[in-house]
């Protein structure tokens, strides 16, 4: 398209945004720039493209993309979601602390706990539903409230904007790990977070075949230091998977549409199911999250935790699922079935995961975009030989 897709509706920014034509070719689709350095016409003239650490056409074309759908100044991509995160919290220093909601992503907690604790950076695992909790736990040193909504497999939704206005009035800024509803369905710096993290493995890409991440700022100084963290640290996504996220994103939202309505539909079958003990969906009207949501999102997502009973149940079910794939990760076309207390949150001790309500007895179900009939009778068959 001609001119900038920023006013222009989601999906029409979700397909152009970011995506100028080559300069060379006119080529729709920007080129993978498969390079590792790039030629400099004359010594002591300044050029852009230096070396593809740096800077990569396919890359800031990807990153455009996403910073142009998450309403920020600057995104940046990185080789997984966790070195996203890992550069987002180079934004606090030794002897700060950070308040974070209590049950965040396996892989998060692990981070936190075994790798930054050890260069002095302290943590407090709040319950983010409960304001005054967050208000208590800030503390003079404290520099971030980090949140994940909706958790990670137990469904708890934080207000943000709530919990923005609470950490800003005592000078802590908010970062958000927006991965469950992407930006089509809730975009957190309009709520006044500082920082949006994504593991663009999931939703983002969609279809299950890279591992990537992306953090998006709100302030040109912020963003700054992230180029500078970026081309530092190095852990920067190639551009072979720029390409394939990009890609992703342009089809986010009718995937994302498809995700939600095979849900609701799944939801609707597994509620009052006898085998399911209980099911843990934001867009029930029952959940305790369910109007902060419908005010923050503009949807609910494709991710359902049901509880069984037990680890034997559990078992038994996910031993017997034939379309659905028995794997980690979510977030993909296919739908993905998973046991989180052994598999994305074993590296949360069993004594804390009980303290969260992370039962063994919990299977997690990220919906994929199938015919949702082949995925009911798939789980019909599979809970019918419980
Ligand atoms: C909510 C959330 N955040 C972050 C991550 C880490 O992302 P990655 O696996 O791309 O490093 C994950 C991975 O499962 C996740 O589910």
């Amino acid at each position: 398209m001609k001119g900038d897709p920023k006013n222009l509706g989601f999906s029409t920014r979700a397909v152009h945004a970011g995506q100028h034509p080559d300069p060379r070719t006119g080529s729709v689709a920007v080129p993978i720039y498969q390079t590792s350095t790039y030629v400099q016409e004359q010594l002591g003239e300044a050029v852009h493209y230096e070396y593809a650490r740096v800077q990569n056409p396919t890359r800031e074309a990807l990153e455009e993309q996403v910073a142009v759908l998450e309403g920020g100044v600057k995104a940046h991509a990185f080789a997984s979601g966790m070195a996203a995160i890992s550069c987002l919290m180079t934004v606090v220093q030794a002897g700060d602390h950070v308040v974070v909601s209590r049950n965040v992503y396996g892989g998060t907690f692990r981070y936190f706990t075994r790798i930054l604790e050890r260069y002095g950076l302290s943590f407090s695992w709040v319950d983010t539903t409960d304001l005054g909790a967050v208000e208590a736990a800030i503390g003079p040193r404290t520099k971030m409230v980090y949140i994940e909504t909706p958790t990670n497999p137990v469904m708890d939704i934080t207000d943000i904007a709530a919990v923005a206005g609470i950490a800003h009035a005592r000078g802590a800024g908010v970062a958000v790990d927006n991965t469950f509803l992407t930006p089509y369905l809730q975009r957190p710096l309009a709520l006044g977070a500082d920082y949006v993290v994504h593991s663009a493995t999931k939703f983002l890409n969609g279809h299950s075949d890279s591992i990537c991440g992306v953090l998006i700022s709100s302030r040109p100084e912020d963003a700054e230091w992230f180029a500078l963290v970026q081309k530092s640290s190095g852990a920067i996504l190639s551009p072979f998977d720029c390409f394939l996220v990009m890609r992703g994103i342009k089809t986010l939202v009718v995937r994302m549409d498809r995700h939600e309505s095979n849900a609701r539909r799944i939801v609707d079958c597994l509620v009052g199911h006898p085998k399911v003990q209980r099911v843990l969906y934001p867009g029930l009207p029952d959940h305790p999250g369910h109007e902060i949501q419908k005010r923050q999102a503009s949807g609910f997502g494709s991710m359902i935790t049901i509880e069984m009973g037990s680890f034997a149940a559990a078992k038994a079910m996910l031993d017997r699922m034939q379309v659905m794939s028995f794997a980690e990760s979510l977030g993909g076309v296919e739908s993905l079935i998973s046991h989180p207390a052994s598999m994305t949150h074993a590296s949360i001790p069993p004594e804390r995961r009980a303290e969260l309500g992370l039962t063994d007895g919990m299977v997690r179900i990220s919906v994929g975009i199938e015919n949702v009939e082949d995925l009911i009778a798939d789980l019909e068959q599979a809970l019918a030989g419980v």
